[in-house]
C-alpha cells in the first residue's frame, strides 16, 4: 500500500556518551506525521526535544554512542542513506530546521539576504543573483521588508532575526520543517505574530511543521497533534482538540495546569521534583517519582497503550 504519511519514525534512538555513562537522550520514540500536519511537541527541558529533532535531521555531534532506527520520508527510508545522498536529498532540501536560538546565530558578518539565499546556491545550484531574487520573496512572505536583506543581523530586533531564521528554513521550499523553540525569548506579542505568521505558511505553503515549544498556550491554535516528550520518550501522542480538551497522561496534565492563563484567577502549578536522569533512566514508568496518581505496578514495568489514535504511557489507561 502507498504510504499516506509524510514522516515515519520507527523506534528512533540517539544515545550521546558523556562523562558519567551513556546519556539515552532519545530512547525509542515513534510516531507518524501527515502532509501538511502541524505537530507540537512539549516537556520540559532536558527532555530530549532539541535531540529528537536533530536525530530526525541527522545532525550529530561527535560524541555519539548509538544512532538508530527507521526514518520514512514519504515511504523512503533515509537512515541508509549515505551522507552524500542524504545532503543532496533530504536535509535543507525536504526536511529543513529552525534551530534553538536560531535568531541568536546568525552569522554576523554576512548580509542577512545573503544568509537566507546560501542554500539556494548550495542545494538547487542557483546562480547567486536568483537565489537573492528568490530570498526577497521568502522576506516578503514572512513579513520582513525587503531593503532588510542588506542589513546584518545585529541590525534587526528579535522578532525580524526570527522571521529572518524561518525564511532560511523556508527558502527551499521544504515539505516539513521542524521549529526548535522559535518563540522562546520573544516578548508576546511578538511569540502571537510568529505564531501567525507560521498559521498563514501552513496555509498558503501547504507545509509540515514540528513546532517544540514551550509556549503551549500560544501553540493551541496552529496544533493540529500534541506529542509530549518525558525523559527522552514520547508519553501522549493526541488530536489538539482533544488534548487541550483534556490529557490522559498525569505528566501531560501537570505540564497543562503549570501554563499561565491570562483571563483566568487560576494559579498555575509548578511541577514537583526533577525528570531522572537520563544516564539508567527508571525500568518502569519514567515519571513514577513524581506521579500522583502511581500505585505499585508504575515502577515496575514501563506502560504503553494506543486507543483510537491515542497513545497513552501510562498503567491508568491500559
Ligand atoms: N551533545 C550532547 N552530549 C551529551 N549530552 C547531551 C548532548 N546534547 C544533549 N544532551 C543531553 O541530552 C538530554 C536531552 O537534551 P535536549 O535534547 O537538549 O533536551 P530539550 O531540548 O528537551 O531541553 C539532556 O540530558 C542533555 O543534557
Ligand atoms: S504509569 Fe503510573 S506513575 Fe506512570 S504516569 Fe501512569 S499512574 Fe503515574
Ligand atoms: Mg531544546
Amino acid at each position: 500500500m502507498a504510504e499516506t504519511n509524510l514522516l515515519r519514525v520507527e523506534d528512533l534512538k540517539l544515545y550521546f556518551k558523556a562523562g558519567k555513562g551513556v546519556v539515552q537522550a532519545v530512547d525509542g520514540v515513534s510516531f507518524t506525521m501527515k502532509p501538511n500536519e502541524a505537530v507540537v511537541v512539549i516537556g520540559e527541558s532536558g527532555c530530549g526535544k532539541s535531540s529528537f529533532a536533530k536525530a530526525v535531521l541527522r545532525l550529530l555531534p561527535r560524541n555519539v554512542a548509538e544512532y538508530s532506527g527507521k526514518i520514512y520520508l514519504n515511504g523512503v527510508e533515509t537512515m541508509e542513506m549515505e551522507d552524500e545522498e542524504y545532503r543532496q536529498k533530504i536535509r535543507w532540501v525536504k526536511m529543513s530546521l529552525v534551530p534553538q536560538a536560531a535568531m541568536n546565530s546568525l552569522n554576523p558578518v554576512l548580509r542577512v539576504g545573503d544568509q537566507v539565499a546560501e542554500p539556494m546556491v548550495v542545494h538547487h545550484g542557483f546562480k547567486k543573483a536568483d537565489a537573492l531574487n528568490q530570498a526577497r520573496e521568502m522576506f516578503k512572505r514572512v513579513g520582513v521588508p525587503v531593503d532588510f536583506a542588506d542589513r546584518y543581523a545585529f541590525e534587526l530586533s528579535g522578532g525580524m532575526r526570527q522571521r529572518v531564521a524561518i525564511a532560511m528554513s523556508l527558502v527551499t521550499v521544504p515539505e516539513l520543517i521542524i521549529l526548535d523553540e522559535p518563540t522562546s525569548a520573544l516578548d508576546l506579542l511578538t511569540q502571537a505574530n510568529i505564531m501567525n505568521l507560521l498559521k498563514r505558511i501552513k496555509q498558503e505553503m501547504a507545509t509540515s511543521f514540528v513546532l517544540i515549544t514551550h509556549d503551549i498556550a500560544t501553540s493551541s491554535e496552529l496544533a493540529d497533534r500534541v506529542v509530549v516528550m518525558y525523559a527522552g520518550q514520547i508519553v501522549e501522542v493526541c488530536d489538539a482538540r482533544r488534548f487541550f480538551a483534556g490529557p490522559l497522561h498525569p505528566y501531560s496534565a501537570k505540564l497543562m495546569a503549570s501554563v499561565p492563563r491570562l483571563r483566568e484567577t487560576i494559579e498555575p502549578e509548578y511541577i514537583t521534583g526533577q525528570p531522572p536522569s537520563l544516564i539508567n533512566p527508571p525500568t518502569g514508568c519514567r515519571f513514577a517519582d513524581r506521579c500522583p496518581m502511581r500505585f505499585e505496578k508504575c515502577s515496575q514495568e514501563p506502560p504503553t497503550f494506543e486507543k483510537e489514535g491515542r497513545l497513552v504511557k501510562c498503567w491508568l489507561h491500559e
